[in-house]
């Protein structure tokens, strides 16, 4: 009887990990590679469903050319502080969860006093086949190379499309 319980419990409890799990993002794995995966080939998929795995890339191209400090989170996840050194990826992977409010924000720091805070990842901009920009699976972004307008650059593999770039999303 004792052990009955005991494996009900358990189950209990693999069932509450699991519907957490699919519940809110979760994520799989940090990386400095680039996939070769295509970031339009998706679009049209991904935005649909929920839990559609999602790769976060961040290359360091900040003018100064120093190494980057990068600090990102979701409400569920702390990655911690990344340096990144100047023309250098980084990245992370996850699902989006299904209630569609995934969303990570990260701080940048770098050369002397340069501090500044972007939303990496967020449904309505990047996982929105009725959003104003393309989904994107792989979803690499350019960081600092222009001035602060285009600070944030998520770029296209397809160089024959322009990078959508935007202002830090800085607490005023
Ligand atoms: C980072 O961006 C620079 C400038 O666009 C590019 O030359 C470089 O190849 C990128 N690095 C990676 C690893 O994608
Ligand atoms: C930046 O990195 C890319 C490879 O990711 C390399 O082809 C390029 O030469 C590098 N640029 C500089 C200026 O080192």
């Amino acid at each position: 009887m004792a052990l009955l319980n005991n494996s009900h419990s358990i189950l209990m409890v693999m069932i509450s990990f699991y519907t957490f799990y699919i519940l809110f993002a979760s994520v799989l794995d940090v990386s400095n590679a680039v996939e070769e995966a295509s970031t339009s080939g998706s679009a049209g998929v991904d935005g649909f469903w929920p839990l559609a795995p999602k790769h976060v890339i961040i290359n360091n191209t900040v003018q100064s050319k120093q190494t980057l400090n990068v600090h990102c989170k979701s409400s569920e996840d702390d990655l911690g502080l990344i340096q990144i050194p100047w023309n250098q990826t980084w990245g992370f992977k996850f699902h989006v969860n299904v209630l569609k409010t995934t969303k990570f924000r990260c701080h940048f720091t770098w050369g002397i006093g340069e501090s500044h805070e972007f939303n990496i990842f967020k449904v309505a901009r990047d996982d929105d086949n009725f959003g104003d920009f393309p989904v994107c699976k792989v979803c690499i972004w350019e960081v600092g190379r222009d001035n602060d307008k285009k600070a944030m650059c998520r770029i296209n593999r397809d160089a024959s499309i322009k990078p959508y770039c935007f202002t830090w999303d800085d607490v005023k």
